[in-house]
């Protein structure tokens, strides 16, 4: 079997995790997991968003957490723009790249950005276009790509159709987003050899699957056997979609990384300073953490101190 050789991980906790949280945490608690994160060696950190703070007040201090943070050299801290306000405000936070995002379903188009598909893509344009001025790069993220908790199954054509139009907009990568984690090892498969028949580049795609039925870590092994070589994960696996009801956090990052050893592929994290950082967040929001690799580790380094 082919796997890619390095992997980029590109960790969403800090904001696909946290934007979903009922407790508060403060601005000093989110950028304590930012640099906590960072200190494992993380390429990429999703570290906020510049939305509405009516749509999601969990993200509203995304500002003051950007001038919080450590900045390490190497590590890329990057955010969601839904508009052109959120691009101005990121501009100012001085975040490394942003993302807009679309969904594949008129339904979740809806209750996610409250417009149509087109409309959201209107809305790109223009931030696209400035992005490209400041040499910011832009990643594109596709909600529902297997499947949608309003429309049901999704098909692989509308997906493909939108994974391009993302990228001739001039998006780097396209993030395909399991957002309520009803895809499987086949429906994954189907998806991705639709994609790379109508043409798209492997490189240009990441996987971002969220783990409500088991199921990540299955596709995520298709994807990597397909070649995808990016994939979004969150520590602790923090998180869901609030406008994705029962939808529940990313595959989490430390099991994707003890993944990724189990097969030989590089990818840079140092997983004790990534475990240290998943005990820091299950901490501060006093539960226990949804990674299994974490939650064993933990307890085979208490047996032995026993
Ligand atoms: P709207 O209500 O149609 O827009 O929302 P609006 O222009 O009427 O704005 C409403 C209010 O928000 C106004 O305030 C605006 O000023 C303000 P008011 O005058 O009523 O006091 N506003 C903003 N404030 C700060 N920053 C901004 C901004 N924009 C407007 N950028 C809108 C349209 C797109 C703004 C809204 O729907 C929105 O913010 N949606 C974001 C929802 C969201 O963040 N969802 C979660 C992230 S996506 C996700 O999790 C999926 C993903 O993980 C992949 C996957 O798993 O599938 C990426
Ligand atoms: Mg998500």
């Amino acid at each position: 079997m082919n796997y890619p050789d390095k992997v980029t991980v590109v960790e969403v906790g800090p904001r696909d995790g946290l934007q979903n949280e009922a407790s508060a945490l403060s601005v000093a608690q989110k950028a304590t997991l930012v640099d906590k994160l960072s200190v494992s060696g993380l390429p990429i950190i999703e570290t906020g968003s510049f939305v509405s703070p009516r749509w999601v007040p969990q993200m509203a201090d995304s500002g003051p957490v950007f001038g919080s943070i450590r900045r390490r050299p190497g590590t890329r801290y990057t955010a969601l723009t839904p508009n052109e306000r959120g691009l101005d405000s990121a501009i100012d936070a001085q975040v490394d790249e942003v993302a807009i995002f679309a969904a594949v379903t008129e339904s979740f188009s809806r209750k996610n950005l409250n417009a149509s598909i087109s409309e959201t893509l209107q809305r790109f344009a223009p931030i696209m276009e400035r992005a490209r001025s400041l040499n910011l790069p832009v990643r594109g993220y596709l909600s529902c790509v297997l499947g949608c908790p309003y429309e049901g199954e999704v098909s692989p054509a509308a997906v493909s159709q939108l994974t391009r139009q993302l990228l001739d907009m001039g998006c780097h990568e396209v993030s395909l987003g399991d957002t309520i984690g009803t895809g499987t090892a086949g429906s994954t498969g189907r998806l991705l050899d639709t994609l790379l028949t109508d043409g798209i580049a492997v490189e240009q795609l990441a996987m971002h699957c969220h783990d409500t039925y088991g199921q990540a870590l299955a596709n995520l092994v298709i994807a990597l056997q397909y070649g995808v070589a990016t994939i979004d994960a969150s520590i602790a696996g923090l998180g869901g979609c609030p406008y994705a009801r029962g939808a529940t956090g990313n595959v989490a990052t430390e099991d994707v990384i003890y993944l990724l050893d189990g097969l030989g592929i590089e990818h840079g994290v140092d997983l004790p300073a990534l475990l240290e950082a998943g005990r820091y967040i299950s901490q501060q929001l006093q539960r226990d953490s949804q990674s299994r690799a974490a939650r064993a580790l933990q307890a085979a380094a208490d047996n032995s101190a026993d």
